[in-house]
């Protein structure tokens, strides 16, 4: 797990750990060098320093919701890297019985030289965050999935080259995707569009700071404008993994992903999703697996792009 036993205090005298939060809190030059190395992983031209460089280092995952991409990318990835992965599962460690989070938080940190958090609430997050003293990273919130939208971008990119100046977008909830991606407008300088039923727009304060950072984010409730003539059409699920509704079908098929919608974009427009797909609800088959999906794409991502926050995280990428 540990090169030596010299590691520990090593990280605890370097100064706060780099933590991969949320993309807002990210410099946009930082986030455009991790874009930039996942390109490198995707092709394989990474710089050799970079291939293997977390020889002897263990990320832990720490998992309170399902995940099937995330899980499997960044243990793929840390292995890739040539480290090594602890995978937890909220129930079966003493979180589930009531031990704190900062006292996980410093007890992982003599182990592990890396934090993986899905989780609901964002304080969850930020306090493993403020009691770690190694790197924090967050895989998915209530409210944020930044390491999804670090793939998406990446994504885009590799179809179409840079994002700056393009039209993204949304059709659906407006959630944590969604606001991940309303962060990441101003940081790589694309316009950012969203359709919601009422009562399913993304938080008014995150709109109002990306705006403040000078994003062009627009939220509507219309999809067939706000649509048209974008350059990338995403949409997600009508049932978060923290929604507690059983049934939004009436409020969100208006904002299905279909063949009618996606004529609305420009006939180059792309096609995302997270995944997990909720297929012929959110998205119909015919878009899904039709010529301007690259869902799979995006999902392969993930694992560069984790690799390249991965090696941020632990100081190597400027
Ligand atoms: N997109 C995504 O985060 O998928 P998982 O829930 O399978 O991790
Ligand atoms: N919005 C979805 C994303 C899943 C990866 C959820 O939170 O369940």
């Amino acid at each position: 797990m540990m090169t030596s036993m010299s590691t520990r205090p090593v990280a605890e005298t370097l100064g706060p750990p780099r933590h991969f939060l949320d993309i807002a809190d990210v410099d946009a030059a930082t986030l455009r060098r991790m874009i930039d190395l996942a390109a490198q992983y995707r092709t394989g031209t990474a710089p050799e320093a970079l291939r293997s460089p977390l020889v002897g280092k263990t990320l832990a995952m720490i998992f309170e919701k399902p995940s099937t991409r995330t899980r499997v990318s960044f243990q793929v990835g840390m292995q890739e890297l040539g480290g090594h992965v602890v995978v937890l599962s909220h129930q079966d460690t003493q979180l589930g019985r009531g031990e704190t989070i900062p006292d996980a938080a410093r007890v992982l940190s003599r182990f592990v030289d890396m934090l993986m958090i899905r989780t609901f609430a964002p304080e969850t997050l930020h306090e493993l965050a403020d009691y770690a003293s190694v790197p924090v990273i967050n895989g998915l919130t209530d409210e944020t999935h930044p390491c999804q939208v670090m793939a998406d971008i990446a994504t885009f990119e590799q179809h179409r080259g840079p994002i700056a100046g393009k039209v993204i977008a949304w059709s659906g909830d407006g959630n944590n995707v969604a606001q991940s991606w309303i962060e990441a407008a101003p940081k790589f300088g694309f316009e950012m569009r969203l359709a919601c039923p009422e009562g399913l727009e993304p938080r008014a304060d995150i709109v109002a700071r990306a705006r403040a950072a000078g994003a062009a984010v627009v939220v509507g409730n219309d999809p067939q404008a706000l649509v048209e003539g974008a350059d990338c059409v995403i949409t997600d699920t009508w049932l978060s993994m923290h929604d507690t509704d059983t049934d939004r079908s009436n409020m969100l098929l208006p904002y299905q992903v279909n063949r009618a919608l996606m004529a609305r974009a420009k006939p180059s427009a792309l096609f995302m999703h997270c995944l997990p797909a909720h297929r012929n609800e959110e998205v119909t088959d015919e878009v899904m697996d039709g010529p301007q999906s690259v869902v799979w794409d995006e999902a392969e991502n993930r694992l560069h792009a984790q690799k390249a926050i991965m090696v941020w995280c632990m100081g190597l990428l400027p």
